[in-house]
């Protein structure tokens, strides 16, 4: 029916920002509030979608932007390495498949037992190492199933339209997603913020869409494309 143009379709969105356990109490995050993925869980269930949003580490109140939308299943996840378990494990089924969570390039090589004390370390501070997390987009795009449609997002800092192009366009080359969402971020833009302004770019990075408004917005105008 026109009024549900995803009936049928199973679509899994992450949403949210990892977060990287130093020790017990502390960890390696960043500011993505899960909005946007939120935004789209809801725009992709009241389409008839079938919906399943792995949420990293968003605050209950942003959740809450479900509420009276139909169903979405929600699996809530914490660090990439579980991130990445869901996502595999969801999108085996999913025809539309978006990776718009933040996810930390490193975590720490190693999970101190105990909270790390200044007490024990005197003399200076202490280093803690890094090691790379896989990436979960270019795995997905890897195994992707026939027919799926595989979106990314990019969060950029860039001093000019034509910078955040370019970065983008190099990354949709890079990870090979057939849709790239690009957005500028910094310490006023984007994340924890109500509005966006997004670029898509297609798998060679040529710029599809422009959108720009509420992520509620955002998410609809993103679905539009999808749906075509
Ligand atoms: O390389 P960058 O982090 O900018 O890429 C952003 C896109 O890649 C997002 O869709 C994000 O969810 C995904 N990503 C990922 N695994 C990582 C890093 C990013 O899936 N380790």
């Amino acid at each position: 029916a026109a009024d549900r143009p995803l009936g049928g379709v199973r679509l899994v969105v992450s949403a949210g920002g990892t977060r990287e356990p130093i020790d017990p109490v502390r960890f390696i995050g960043n500011r993505s509030s899960g909005r946007q993925g939120v935004a789209i869980a809801r725009a992709a269930a009241e389409r008839g979608a079938s919906v399943e949003l792995v949420a990293a580490n968003v605050e209950s109140a942003v959740l809450e932007e479900l509420d009276g939308a139909p169903e979405v299943r929600i699996t809530p996840v914490g660090t990439a390495a579980e991130l990445q378990a869901a996502m595999e494990a969801a999108a085996a089924a999913a025809a539309i498949v978006i990776m718009a969570a933040a996810v930390a390039d490193y975590r720490p090589a190693g999970v101190s037992p105990g909270k790390i004390r200044k007490a024990d370390h005197p003399d200076a501070p202490p280093t803690i190492e890094l090691v790379q997390n896989p990436d979960i987009l270019r795995g997905l795009v890897a195994r992707r199933q026939p027919g799926q449609t595989i979106v990314g997002f990019a969060a950029e800092t860039a001093e000019s339209e034509e910078e955040l192009l370019g970065l983008g366009r190099a990354k949709a080359e890079r990870k090979g997603a057939d849709l790239l969402v690009v957005n500028r971020v910094g310490w006023t833009e984007g994340f924890e913020s109500v509005r966006n302004a997004v670029r898509v770019l297609d798998r060679s990075g040529e710029p599809v869409l422009r959108a720009e408004g509420s992520k509620r917005e955002i998410a609809a105008a993103l679905l539009d494309l999808l749906g075509r």
